[in-house]
């Protein structure tokens, strides 16, 4: 009996987290207009002529991919423009677009163009708004791989079947 309550607690609790998933997407979708108008409605990039692009796509993406924290990072603060290859710039959206917001887009991309298909909250929204509350910068190209590479060695570190490092 106390298995099947069990059971039927761990179930009911996936049906809620999977609603949560679902409303998220839904919500994230109303307010994909302010990243489509860039980065296309279909999430591969905006083409303007034969060879230039507005945005680079979702598709493959190391950021969408990634550490949530640092897809957090770029919608909040935007990207430093320091190449051309982009006729567009990564604006900083974290005025723009409140938590509720930017964790629905957040879980849209993951889920729509991305195979992380995982739920963002609006609590780490919360969460990452408020540790990054004074910076005003860009994030850097460099800063941003940097980033990415850390959060990858953490997550391999943490997995059990990682090779322990000699001490
Ligand atoms: C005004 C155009 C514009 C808008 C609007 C815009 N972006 Fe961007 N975005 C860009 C450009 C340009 C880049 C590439 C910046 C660079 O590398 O210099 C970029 C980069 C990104 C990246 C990093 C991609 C990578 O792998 O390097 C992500 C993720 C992203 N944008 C998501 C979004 C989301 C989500 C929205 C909407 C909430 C959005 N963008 C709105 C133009 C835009």
């Amino acid at each position: 009996m106390k298995k099947l309550t069990l059971i039927a607690f761990s179930l009911l609790a996936s049906f809620a987290h999977a609603d949560e998933k679902a409303d998220a997407i839904a919500h994230g979708k109303t307010k994909f207009m302010t990243c489509g108008a860039c980065h296309g409605m279909d999430g591969a990039g905006l083409k303007l002529g034969p060879t230039m692009m507005m945005a680079p796509g979702y598709k493959g993406s190391k950021v969408v991919d990634g550490d949530p924290e640092v897809f957090a990072l770029v919608l909040l603060k935007g990207i430093k423009k320091e190449g051309t290859e982009y006729m567009g710039m990564m604006a900083p959206l974290g005025d723009a677009l409140n938590d509720k917001d930017l964790a629905g887009v957040m879980t849209y991309i993951r889920n729509d163009f991305s195979e992380k298909k995982d739920l963002i909250t609006e609590e780490q929204v919360k969460g990452w708004r408020a540790k990054y509350k004074d910076r005003t910068e860009m994030a850097t190209r460099a800063e941003i791989a940097e980033m990415l590479k850390k959060s990858a060695e953490a997550t391999k570190e943490a997995a059990p079947e990682a090779p322990k490092a000699a001490e």
